[in-house]
């Protein structure tokens, strides 16, 4: 029955999807709608998720579909379909496959929800977004990847471990590509407003730094089958959320960049401002010459890769 809440589409009901769903599911912002290629699969996790609305008080209707009629109307999509990786893979190793997904849930988007913001998930997520923008022909603003927070967030988990301090109290800050050349910053983290350099030793920082670059890898090993997915999920729904009650959150994200940190024509992710209308500002750090090069080195990885292996 029609009604009238708003609409957030979620492609793929998988392990990210279904987070992302439950999660916004639980903030109460909108009607959310959930599509997969297995039909059944959408609609049985929907199911689940509606019948624990009496549970969790929540009370948006939560729907389970593999047809792109249903996403009409959607102000933001999150696509998290596609393969997970396995232990031993990179992302990278991905590509082929999803970028096949991506072409195909980017022309239901472009059809059905042509004026929606699409925030992408599935990796090798900076190249997946690229592709995104290009199969959608949305305005780059309107076509975001989520890694930063993500990636952030596991960077603060770690430092709230190494501090035994609270989780919420630390700021973190990582750029670059959502891969093995990511660039954790901890000249720009902070923990109750001090720069995490005065809190902790170097060694541990680095330390910290490693582990958070290498934070994704760590879990596909432990989990055996499949990559992260709370988090991730969770992340993507915070941004969701940004943009619809344009919240402005300040984010770092994946966004297409036109000259910022002497990058051209790649996603890669920098600081924003993310809402209503998407990626609203990207802001350029002032970075040392080393993080300046790990942050190029990074977006000239996926340019090389955009070209390779997508063929742009
Ligand atoms: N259209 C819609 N859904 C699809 C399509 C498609 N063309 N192809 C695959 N899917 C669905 C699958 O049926 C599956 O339900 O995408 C879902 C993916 O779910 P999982 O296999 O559980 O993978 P998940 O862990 O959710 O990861 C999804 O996010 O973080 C990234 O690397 C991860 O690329 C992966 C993506």
């Amino acid at each position: 029955m029609a009604n009238g809440r708003r609409k957030i589409a979620v492609i793929g009901a998988g392990n990210v999807g279904a987070t992302c769903a439950f999660v916004l599911a639980q903030m109460k912002v909108a009607d959310i709608v959930l599509l997969d290629i297995y039909e059944g699969f959408a609609k049985g996790k929907a199911l689940d998720m509606s019948q624990n609305a009496n549970v969790l008080n929540y009370d948006g209707r939560i729907t389970g579909t593999a047809d792109y009629n249903d996403i009409a109307g959607a102000e933001v999509v999150v696509v998290t379909s596609g393969f997970p990786r396995q232990p031993g893979m990179t992302r990278e190793d991905l590509i082929g496959k999803n970028a096949d997904i991506v072409s195909q849930v980017g022309q239901g988007i472009r059809e059905h929800a042509p004026d929606s913001v699409v925030i992408v998930v599935t990796n090798p997520l900076d190249l997946m977004t690229y592709h995104m923008q290009k199969v959608t022909g949305f305005p780059a603003e309107r076509v975001i990847g989520q890694a930063g927070v993500l990636d952030s967030a596991r960077m603060a988990h770690f430092i709230a471990l190494e501090l035994g301090c609270a989780e919420e109290d630390v700021s973190p800050m990582v750029l670059g590509g959502h891969g093995d050349t990511m660039v954790p910053l901890p000249r720009y983290t902070t923990v109750g407003g001090i720069p995490i350099t005065q809190l902790m030793s170097q060694d541990r920082i680095d330390a910290i730094a490693a582990r958070t670059a290498s934070g994704g890898g760590e879990i596909v090993k432990l989990l055996e089958r499949g990559s992260a997915f709370y988090a991730p999920g969770s992340a993507a729904a915070v941004m969701a959320e940004s943009v619809l009650n344009d919240r402005k959150r300040m984010l770092p994200a994946s966004c297409l960049l036109s000259g910022q940190y002497g990058l051209d024509d790649v996603y890669i992710g920098v600081p924003c401002i993310i809402g209503a209308a998407g990626v609203e500002r990207t802001f350029e750090l002032e970075l040392t010459a080393d993080e300046l090069s790990s942050l190029q080195g990074s977006g000239n990885f996926y340019k090389t890769q955009l070209s390779e292996l997508l063929g742009y």
